[in-house]
């Protein structure tokens, strides 16, 4: 028996994140193929925009409400009015998420904190309350997980997002083969470069984004980033395939294609990025201060232990 979601069509389908980019996206062309959708941000005014634009459009949304998917106890009380309003869900859409980047001495405790709750926890919240009902419905249905390329791979000043990037890649990968018995699909979306307000709204510690070289930089990556509509085609795409890892672009297919099968280049290419990354810190950059205790008073030596061994007669 299929396992998974072979159309959209009237199914329930949640969607996180779809005031803005890839979410908003996913939300808009589900709806074109008749899903009935429950929509959530923590953008409140982004996410009405959504739903007029998709209720204008002729499209379905059976319920929408802002929250923030890092607090559990709001996610719990929003899955309730889903629930007691529209059922257990069909499909469920993990496409929330923040992006910090910066090196381990420039980034602070509550980055490493807000990318873990918001992108990993986040997406945890939502699984821990609309999966069980799922389960227990016994429709089979699908889980659609956004982690990163930066889920599968080492981009430099990423070690935060890539945290909470791998960790989502982790949980998809257990679930995957978990909730097929329930004929629940895990589907995990890996995007590159995507030209969303993301890419203008990373926060990029330790560096002065006004920079001309990072202003450079960034006008690149959205040349060669795809756009959220694509993505979302990408995702509906490979979510009908039935496809466990749905790549969006080529470049990173490709890329970790590289990765499982030659460490060489992928460490060189890796390597040459850090450089480049490198170049663009200030020269001051944070003093680690180590403070050193004031050395103890004198302690009293030590006696050795005396061990006595008896030695066999001979
Ligand atoms: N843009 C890219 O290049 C790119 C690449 C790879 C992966 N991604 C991932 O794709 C997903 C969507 O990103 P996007 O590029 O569309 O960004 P975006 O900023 O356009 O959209 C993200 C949405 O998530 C919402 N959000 C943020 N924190 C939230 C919270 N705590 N609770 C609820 N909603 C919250 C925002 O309000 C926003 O509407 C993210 O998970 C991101 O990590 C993006």
């Amino acid at each position: 028996m299929w396992t998974g979601v072979r159309t959209f069509s009237s199914r329930k389908t949640l969607i996180t994140g779809a005031a803005s980019g890839i979410g908003r996206a996913t939300a808009l062309a589900a709806a074109r193929r008749g899903a009935r959708l429950v929509l959530t941000d923590v953008n409140s005014d982004g996410l009405d925009a959504t739903v007029a634009d998709i209720r204008a459009a002729g499209g379905v949304v059976e319920y929408a409400q802002a929250m923030d998917v890092s607090d559990y106890d709001a996610v719990t009380a929003f899955a309730e009015q889903v629930h007691q309003r529209v059922g257990p869900l069909d499909v469920v859409m993990n496409v929330a998420g923040i992006s910090t980047w910066g090196t381990v001495e420039n980034l602070e405790h509550k980055h490493w904190k807000r990318l873990v709750d918001v992108n990993l926890m986040g997406p945890i919240h939502i699984i821990e309350n609309f999966i069980p009902p799922m389960i227990a419905a016994g429709n089979g249905g699908a889980l659609v997980n956004v982690s990163s390329a930066a889920g599968l791979m080492a981009f430099p000043w990423h070690a935060a997002y890539s945290a909470s990037k791998f960790g989502l890649r982790g949980v998809s990968e257990v679930l995957r083969f978990d909730l097929e018995r329930h004929r629940i699909a895990v589907h995990l979306v890996v995007p590159g470069a995507v030209d969303t307000p993301l890419v203008q709204t990373v926060d990029v510690v330790g560096v002065d984004r006004e920079d001309p070289r990072i202003q450079a930089w960034i006008k690149r990556f959205r040349r060669h980033a795809k756009k959220p509509e694509e993505v979302a085609e990408s995702i509906l795409r490979g979510v009908e395939k039935g496809r466990y890892l749905i790549h969006t672009q080529f470049d990173i297919r490709f890329g970790y294609w590289w990765v499982r099968k030659f460490a060489w280049p992928y460490e060189f290419a890796m390597r040459r990025a850090n450089d480049l990354f490198t170049t663009f810190l200030p020269r001051e950059q944070p003093q680690v201060r180590i403070e050193t205790p004031a050395p103890e008073p004198e302690l009293e030596a030590v006696r050795p232990v005396e061990l006595k061994t008896s030695r066999p007669e001979a």
